[in-house]
């Protein structure tokens, strides 16, 4: 009889060990810790293995457990979005103060909305009905985006476009106030190369032209064409390094606009806030 004990297969631990266990065995990481002498059966072992194997190319514990808690909530992810990320959470949080108590009409566009979770989350934690669109060009995203919509159980248009293309042409009149959501691809390609935990999330994902600005450039000449004259809200995820170039794209694109740099917890710029 082989000895299939947590103690015995666990022979170094690490977080990530601990976490694709406890998700083959159903339970959560303070039980693997507490208990070395639970028996996995065999096919949980060689799922185990299969799993290292997986960890070792180079997928993180998210993409091989298909799962990624973001704002409390939990995602379905896989190798074709990527895995959301805390300091995101920062637009979901500045959104939801900002619409506190609205009595406004209000339409929530996501762009590169990628598995759902910005605005999912905002639709999750708040009282008041937003109209929500979210747009990605990406249509194996869009699949993992749609599986969340009907986890959660909210009411999101998804459409498959290349930043806002395929919406310029709608009537938004109804609407008192329109808030713009995007963490859109900012690295370099360079960038890009030279971190080692990003290589397995998707490339569309992650690299931009014009040193990672091209489609917050192209985003803010669209916004500026179609909602010149509305309210707006608009939140970018950007590169600690952008801040500067953003503001001044946010400038040319939306000249009397507010703008804002929210900074992430290692104190590093991260979020763009632009408000008209
Ligand atoms: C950095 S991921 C962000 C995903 C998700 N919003 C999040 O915060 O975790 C960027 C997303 O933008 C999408 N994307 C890339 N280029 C795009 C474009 N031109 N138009 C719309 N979406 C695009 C990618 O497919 C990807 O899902």
């Amino acid at each position: 009889m082989f000895n299939l004990s947590i103690k015995n297969i666990l022979k170094k631990p690490t977080t990530e060990t601990d976490l694709l266990l406890a998700n083959i065995i159903h339970k959560d990481k303070v039980f693997v810790l507490t208990h070395p002498e639970y028996q996995l059966d065999l096919f949980q072992y060689w799922y185990f293995i299969y799993c290292l194997f997986l960890l070792k190319q180079g997928y993180s514990v998210a993409t091989i457990i298909h799962k990624k808690e973001f704002f409390g909530i939990e995602f379905f992810v896989n190798k074709h979005v990527l895995i959301p990320r805390p300091e995101t959470e920062l637009i979901v949080e500045e959104v939801l103060s900002e619409i506190e108590n609205s009595a406004k009409k209000i339409l929530l566009i996501d762009v590169g909305t990628g598995c759902g979770c910005i605005p999912i989350s905002i639709l999750k934690n708040n009282e008041i009905n937003l109209s929500t669109i979210a747009l990605d060009i990406s249509n194996l995203a869009l699949k993992v985006a749609k599986k969340n919509i009907a986890k959660h159980n909210v009411k999101i248009e998804l459409i498959q476009s290349s930043l806002m293309t395929k919406i310029l042409g709608r009537d938004y009149k109804t609407f008192d106030e329109i808030i713009i959501t995007a963490n859109l691809p900012y690295l370099t390609s360079d960038q890009v190369k030279h971190e080692p935990t990003i290589q397995k999330e998707p490339l569309i994902a992650l690299v931009a032209d014009e040193e990672g600005l091209a489609l917050y450039r192209q985003l803010l000449a669209q916004i500026s064409k179609i909602f010149y004259n509305k309210k707006l809200l608009i939140l970018f995820e950007i590169d600690p390094t952008q801040s500067q170039k953003i503001i001044n794209l946010a400038k040319k694109y939306l000249p009397n606009c507010k703008l804002k740099i929210i900074k992430d917890l290692a104190g590093l710029d991260r979020i763009l806030k632009i408000s008209t």
